[in-house]
């Protein structure tokens, strides 16, 4: 049948016949003569019909879009000054000698090359979304990225286990997605949030290393980074400490984006702590092609009679910081009032800022809503402290520290990237970064309670155990995530692998020993027969492949997506389902029951 793909007919080929299958991307007549564009995964060549060969000119005359075609023709050389440089195929094409229509199509309800489709038009009709070009690439990108993920790790002598799609919760933050058991009126099985729970038992039964590239779901509201179902590569190895792990991690991130991506990341990573991370960026991810830091301005504003400052220097949890932005003072009221609803998403009450004219000039140099509220002395700290020079802006945050950092480290970003490029403070390439020594628990003010920053089965770190009790917000964990270009591509720990420990961090978690015992007590359990050190990591496989294509959405990387709602266009799944069923299962809908009451 076929001899080549479309896409890589190139000169090597001149004056041989080929045969081609494909689809016709387009098709032009050109006084006389046809032009199809044939199209594979590969690419497009550019098939000419001469009107001479009247058979194959009159199927040519009948091809429209999508047709799928078989061609054999002559390659030859494209006529002087039509070359296309853009396509491998473009120093060529092919002479048709036969078209033989394989397949007619309907007219596609969009054209493959238009560039605004809407998503939901894209979701609906994904069959011949995927058919585009650059969605071809990106999942064959996808396709690449694994397969150097798992030569790596088989090298490594890392084994593929598979671990169970029906199962319990396993808690790594977000909602579990439930499925009702038939057999069992009234019990469910919860779909994996991750395999956390049996790679960890695995290692308890001895295989020492462990992968996995498997699906993950989380009910949880979704973004441009997150779907209800996504793919992991999760590791976990035994017998090695959180830097070795790091340290093969890296090792295996740099071979996947070589092999992938023919690029060469740094080595080592740098390292930042997550405090250190919060305090410089406002972010646990902070995007390193921006050079732009906050200020801390805590301290300075606890004299200040400017109450919002103040009052938010003085809170036990608060912080006022300032975010430089240089060359700031050409933004234009629209945009500052933009950002200013912009952090409000975030919770920030307000977006005060010092624009920075003329410092000569003293305070008739500067112009700010905030500057009557502030003495000289402080506006000079605060100029010194940003070094914020003529023509700069300077925004500020002042409030719970996590709203401010959420805030300005947002701003940051956002900024970075609509101003940076022309402001000297964003260069492109890839910045991989570990942010470290998370903290063991976080306060929840809306459950007044303690619960795990990552997830209840990290180990605290070496001298941290104490505080398990005495103070749990000053207990550190030997937890790490790895962030790239401001997303967080992956996130892991050591474990605690003493049931003694994992009982005390249950208890400051408020997981009563009876609650533990009935959603944990199989890894209580396993944990008492000679479990060995261990931990590992998983890696956001969607989001890393986001990346490497420089697509907008993760959406754009996954086959068939679900939308920001939840839905699958293209099948229109969740749907009903039938009262047979529903029956089978155990479950009558509430609102039947509202209906009948
Ligand atoms: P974590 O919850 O950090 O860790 O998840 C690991 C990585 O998975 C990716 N990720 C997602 N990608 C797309 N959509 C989502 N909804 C989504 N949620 C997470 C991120 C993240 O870094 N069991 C632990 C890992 C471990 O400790 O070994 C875990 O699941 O890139
Ligand atoms: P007001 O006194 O409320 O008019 O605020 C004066 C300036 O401070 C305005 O520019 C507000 O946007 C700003 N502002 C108010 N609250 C905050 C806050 N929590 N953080 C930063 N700026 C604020």
């Amino acid at each position: 049948m076929r001899t080549h793909y479309c896409g890589l007919v190139d000169a090597a080929l001149l004056e041989q016949t080929v045969v081609l299958c494909g689809w016709a991307h387009r098709r032009r007549d050109h006084g006389g003569v046809i032009f199809i564009d044939l199209r594979d995964r590969e690419g497009l060549v550019q098939v000419v019909c001469d009107p001479e060969q009247r058979q194959t000119f009159a199927t040519a005359e009948s091809v429209r879009g999508e047709f799928v075609l078989k061609v054999s023709g002559l390659v030859r050389r494209r006529p002087q000054g039509t070359a296309n440089p853009n396509l491998r195929s473009g120093e060529i094409e092919v002479l048709a000698r036969d078209i033989e229509i394989l397949n007619a199509a309907a007219t596609p309800p969009f054209q493959l090359d238009e560039d605004n489709l809407s998503e939901n038009v894209r979701l609906t009709h994904r069959v011949l979304d995927l058919r585009r070009p650059q969605m071809q690439r990106n999942l064959m990108l996808r396709y690449r990225v694994a397969t150097a993920f798992r030569r790596f790790l088989d090298g490594q002598g890392f084994i593929d286990i598979e671990t169970p799609m029906l199962t319990r919760s396993t808690p790594e933050g977000a909602r579990d997605y439930l499925v009702p058991s038939r057999v069992h009126a009234g019990q469910f099985f919860a779909l994996p949030q991750s395999p956390q729970l049996f790679k960890q038992m695995l290692m308890v039964a001895g295989f020492d290393r462990y992968y996995q590239i498997t699906k993950c779901f989380r009910d949880e509201d979704l973004r441009a980074d997150r779907q209800p179902e996504f793919t992991q590569v999760d590791i976990e190895t035994s017998f090695l400490d959180e830097n070795a792990i790091m340290a093969i991690m890296e090792d295996l991130v740099r071979a996947v984006f070589r092999e992938a991506l023919a690029v060469e990341l740094p080595a080592p990573f740098p390292r930042l702590s997550h405090a250190e991370a919060l305090a410089r960026y406002g972010s646990d991810k902070p995007d390193l092609r921006i050079s732009l830091e906050l200020t801390e301005l805590t301290d300075l504003m606890k004299t200040v009679d400017f109450k919002v400052f103040r009052a938010a220097a003085e809170l036990a949890d608060g912080r006022v910081a300032a975010l430089r932005v240089p060359g700031g003072g050409a933004l234009t009221r629209k945009e500052i009032d933009d950002y200013t609803e912009f952090v409000a998403i975030y919770g920030a009450r307000g977006l005060a800022y010092i624009k920075v004219n003329d410092k000569s000039r003293g305070a008739d140099g500067l112009q700010s809503p905030i500057l009557k509220f502030l003495p000289a002395e402080v506006v000079g700290s605060i100029l010194e402290r940003t070094g914020a020079e003529d023509g700069d802006l300077v925004f500020f945050g002042a409030d719970r520290a996590r709203i401010v950092n959420d805030a300005l480290g947002a701003l940051r970003a956002r900024i970075g990237h609509e101003h940076g490029a022309a402001g000297g403070y964003f260069s492109e390439g890839w910045q991989p970064l570990w942010v470290v020594d998370f903290p063991m628990f976080e306060y929840d003010e809306d459950e007044k309670r303690w619960v795990a920053l990552h997830h209840p089965f990290t180990s605290p770190k070496d001298g941290h155990e104490g505080f398990i009790e005495s103070d749990p917000g000053k207990c550190l964990a030997k937890a790490y995530d790895l962030a790239l270009n401001g997303w967080e591509i992956g996130g892991g720990s050591v474990r605690i692998h003493r049931e003694e420990v994992q009982s005390r961090v249950f208890r400051a978690l408020a997981i009563g020993s009876e609650e533990a015992r009935h959603k944990f007590g199989f890894l209580l359990e396993a944990l008492k027969y000679g479990a060995p050190p261990h931990g590992g990591l998983a890696f956001g496989l969607d989001r890393i492949v986001t990346l490497m294509a420089g697509a907008d959405s993760i959406r754009d990387v996954i086959a068939f997506p679900k939308t920001q709602r939840a839905q699958c266009l293209l099948t229109g799944a969740p749907g009903p389902a039938d009262e047979r069923q529903l029956r089978e299962l155990h479950i009558r809908l509430r609102q039947a029951e509202t209906a009948k009451s």
